[in-house]
């Protein structure tokens, strides 16, 4: 096992109630399908480009490869692939990506929030418990996130949480069928000062639980 692996985190209170997070299960597949399906246009303008129609990537029947290719890049420290939930309830992923050890410590953080819990801090809380575990018991020294510019709502996620803006990363990924500019944004233990979730606390945007 890796440190950092696996991981039980949370909780902490907002708006739409507890969040948790833990690692992805086998038995995921018809939560992640429903919700995926349901919210394709909510969340296909901001995914990597994927083969095939979108009802068929998202299909209860994918869910089991693409969980233990996740689990398998786990075993190997290189991910940690997590569940959100508020409540108990499947939510939404948070993945910490290309995990490098020695002298870079480094890793990317990713995320989606099902729509209906949309707007009531469940990303933002997500992503701090998630920085909070990458800069404590996995031992990164940095991390980094790359958002589309017109992706307002998780840019306002990442500020919320303290991400520096680094530049523009021009047609860097290949989002929704085209390469498109990101930007870079990261963060380094030097940038902390106590917690993320105490900051989220202090600044009003969520309650410990
Ligand atoms: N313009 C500017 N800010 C906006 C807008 C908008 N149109 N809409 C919402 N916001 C702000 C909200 O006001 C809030 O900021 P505030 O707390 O300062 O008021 C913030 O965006 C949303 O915060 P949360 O409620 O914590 O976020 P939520 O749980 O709704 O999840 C997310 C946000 C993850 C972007 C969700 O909408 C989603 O899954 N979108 C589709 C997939 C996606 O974009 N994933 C992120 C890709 S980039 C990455 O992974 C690094």
């Amino acid at each position: 096992q890796h440190p950092g692996w696996p991981a039980h985190l949370g909780p902490v209170r907002v708006a739409a109630g507890q969040v948790t997070l833990r690692p992805v299960r086998l038995r995921d597949a018809s939560a992640w399908a429903r919700i995926r399906v349901r919210d394709r246009y909510h969340l296909e303008p901001w995914e990597p480009t994927g083969r095939g129609e979108w009802e068929a990537r998202n299909h209860p029947s994918n869910w089991p490869s693409l969980w233990s290719s996740l689990k398998a890049e786990a075993r190997r420290g290189a991910m940690i692939p997590l569940v959100i939930e508020v409540n108990g309830t499947f939510s939404g992923q948070l993945t910490v990506g290309n995990i490098v050890r020695g002298a870079l410590r480094s890793a990317w953080i990713g995320y989606w929030v099902a729509k209906d819990v949309g707007g009531q801090g469940v990303a933002t809380a997500a992503l701090a418990l998630g920085l909070d575990h990458c800069f404590g018991p996995v031992g990164l020294h940095r991390v980094e996130a790359t958002v589309r510019p017109e992706n307002l709502p998780s840019q306002a996620v990442l500020r919320n949480v303290g991400f520096r803006e680094e530049g523009m990363l021009r047609r860097y990924l290949d989002v929704d069928g085209a390469w498109r500019d990101h930007l870079l944004v990261a963060m380094t233990v030097e940038d902390l000062s106590g917690t993320v979730v105490d900051r989220l606390i202090r600044a009003g945007r969520a309650t410990p639980s």
